[in-house]
C-alpha cells in the first residue's frame, strides 16, 4: 500500500519521509490554512523540493466553476510544475472539467468522494487517484467499507488504472479498514501516523530488551562498541 502525508507542513515532511517510505503528500485549502500567511506557489515548490520528483504532489483547485477549475489547474501546472497530480473535487463542474484535462495527459486526483457513483464517474473519466472521504463519510452516516468496496469491484470489473486513495482519517480503525478493503493508498495526517507507535507495550519491549542486554553486557553497552 502506497502511504502519503496529508499536511503542507515543510518540518513535518521532512521529519518523516526519513522515517516512513512515503509515496506523496496530498494538499487541501483547509491544511493550507493551518501553515498561515505562506506565498502558495513558493511553499509548493519548496513540497516538491523535499520529496523531489519519485514521489507525487497533489494540491487541490480552489474554484468551483468549470472554467474557474481549468485556470487554476493551469496556473497549478505552470508555478509548481507540470507533474502536480491536480485534486479535483468530484461535481458537476470537477467532472466537466476533469474530462479535460485528462485529454490533455494531465494528472488528476478526483477529491471529495462520498458516493459509488462519483467514484465509478471519475473511473470513467480514468482519473489516476479516486479520493474518497473516510471519516466525513461516517460523520454522513454513510458506510465508508461498502462504498470503498464497491469502488474497488469497479476497478477491477472496469480494469482500470485509476488507484483508490482513501483520505480524510481520525484513527487507525480507519486506516486499517481501507486497507482491508483494497485500497491501493491511504493520505494520513502526522497525529494518526504517531498513534500508530504510540503503544505501552512497544516502548515497554524495547525497554525490556535493553535491560536485558545491559544485564549479561554492562550498562550502557551496546554490541557496537563491545
Ligand atoms: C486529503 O486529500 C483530504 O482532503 C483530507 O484527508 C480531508 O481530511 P479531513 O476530512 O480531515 O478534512
Amino acid at each position: 500500500m502506497e502511504f502519503m502525508l496529508d499536511t503542507a507542513n515543510l518540518e513535518e515532511i521532512k521529519r518523516y519521509i526519513e522515517i516512513i517510505q512515503i509515496a506523496g503528500v496530498t494538499t487541501n485549502p483547509s491544511i493550507m490554512k493551518k501553515e498561515g500567511n505562506i506565498d502558495f506557489f513558493n511553499h509548493m515548490k519548496q513540497i516538491r523540493a523535499i520529496i523531489g520528483f519519485s514521489r507525487s504532489l497533489h494540491v487541490q483547485v480552489v474554484a468551483n466553476d468549470f472554467e474557474g477549475i481549468l485556470k487554476d489547474a493551469r496556473a497549478i501546472l505552470e508555478n509548481i510544475d507540470s507533474e502536480v497530480y491536480i485534486k479535483i473535487p468530484v461535481s458537476k463542474e470537477g467532472l466537466k472539467a476533469i474530462r479535460v484535462l485528462k485529454a490533455e495527459g494531465i494528472k488528476v486526483s478526483a477529491t471529495t468522494i462520498y458516493t459509488t457513483i462519483q467514484a465509478q464517474l471519475a473511473i470513467a473519466a480514468e482519473v489516476d487517484y479516486l479520493i474518497p472521504y473516510f471519516n466525513r463519510m461516517e460523520d454522513q452516516n454513510i458506510n465508508p467499507v461498502e462504498v470503498l468496496t464497491n469502488v474497488a469491484t469497479e476497478i477491477e470489473r472496469a480494469k482500470s488504472t485509476s488507484k483508490l486513495l482513501v483520505a480524510s482519517f481520525k484513527n487507525l480503525r480507519q486506516v486499517n479498514a481501507s486497507s482491508n478493503a483494497l485500497a491501493h493508498a491511504v493520505t494520513i495526517n502526522v497525529d494518526v501516523l504517531n498513534a500508530a507507535f504510540a503503544m505501552t507495550a512497544i516502548e515497554k519491549a524495547v525497554g525490556d530488551f535493553t535491560r536485558d542486554w545491559e544485564a549479561s553486557f554492562g550498562k550502557g553497552k551496546r554490541i557496537f562498541n563491545l
